[in-house]
């Protein structure tokens, strides 16, 4: 097993909703996509699975779900087995799907295309996607241009290669093919997780994972104003 990393720790404490807005956020922006019980939905990096639940009994559709982290699969197969929901889980990258083209009515996918190569796994979400499909992005974002210090620290906690600006975000979204969104909400991060601090599984965390989640906290603290979010909408063209 490689180092212990953010998503790790993210697995390991057992953060339900590791996204920026948490799960009210995701409850609100789901409001915007036309789902029907004869939907096909995927989403890619599902975490925990709860935003999938929770599509699952709002609207009874076909859900497929991918993970790449051995933990969050553990996770997500242990709630949908829990709770009897007939959701797919593979494991799979966000930039190779295992998937045909034009199969899905919509993909979400929150704070997790950040983590991958973002050009590659934008246009495999533009390929498995119907025309006309919607692509619903919960992003993190850079309020401003960082210098390479910068970058660095976040590059330390998040193990991500680059943040990007929105503007950096709108030019991949283009180049893939989603020439038509809109960015429906967004704002700086302050906390991220919903579970009380408290309640968390601090003893279950190795060295190296204690010492991530101090930097963690640190991290968020000195980039308040300069770390954001932005809930991109995106439609993939019709011809
Ligand atoms: C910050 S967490 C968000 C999890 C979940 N979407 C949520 O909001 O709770 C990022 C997720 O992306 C997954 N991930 C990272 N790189 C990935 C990749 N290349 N392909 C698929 N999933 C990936 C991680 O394993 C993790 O579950």
């Amino acid at each position: 097993m490689g180092k212990f990393n953010y998503i790790d720790l993210i697995a390991t404490l057992g953060i339900e909703d590791a996204h920026p807005g948490g799960f009210d956020l995701t409850k609100e922006m789901v409001k915007f996509l036309p789902i029907k019980s004869n939907s096909s939905v995927l989403e890619v990096g599902c975490g925990s699975g709860k935003t999938a639940q929770y599509l699952y009994e709002k609207y009874k559709c076909s859900i497929d779900t991918i993970d790449i982290n051995d933990r969050m699969l553990i996770n997500a197969k242990k709630r949908f087995n829990k709770k009897k929901i007939p959701i797919n889980l593979f494991q799979a990258s966000a930039e190779k799907l295992p998937f045909q083209e034009n199969v899905y009515d919509f993909i979400i996918s929150e704070s997790v295309t950040s983590f991958t190569n973002v050009d590659k796994s934008l246009s495999e979400y533009a390929r498995v996607l119907k025309e006309g499909g919607y692509l619903l992005a919960i992003e993190m974002t850079t309020e401003k241009p960082l210098t390479v210090r910068e970058q660095k620290d976040i590059q330390d906690v998040y193990g991500i290669s680059k943040t990007r600006t929105v503007k950096e975000w709108e030019n991949s979204l283009v180049r893939a093919g989603f020439s038509e969104y809109k960015i429906i909400r967004g704002e700086t991060i302050v906390n991220t997780s919903t579970k009380p601090m408290s309640s968390l599984p601090f003893d279950k965390l190795p060295p190296d994972g204690i010492e991530l989640l101090h930097k963690f906290q640190k991290l968020i603290l000195r980039y308040k104003d300069v770390l954001g979010y932005r809930v991109f909408l995106c439609r993939k063209q019709r011809y």
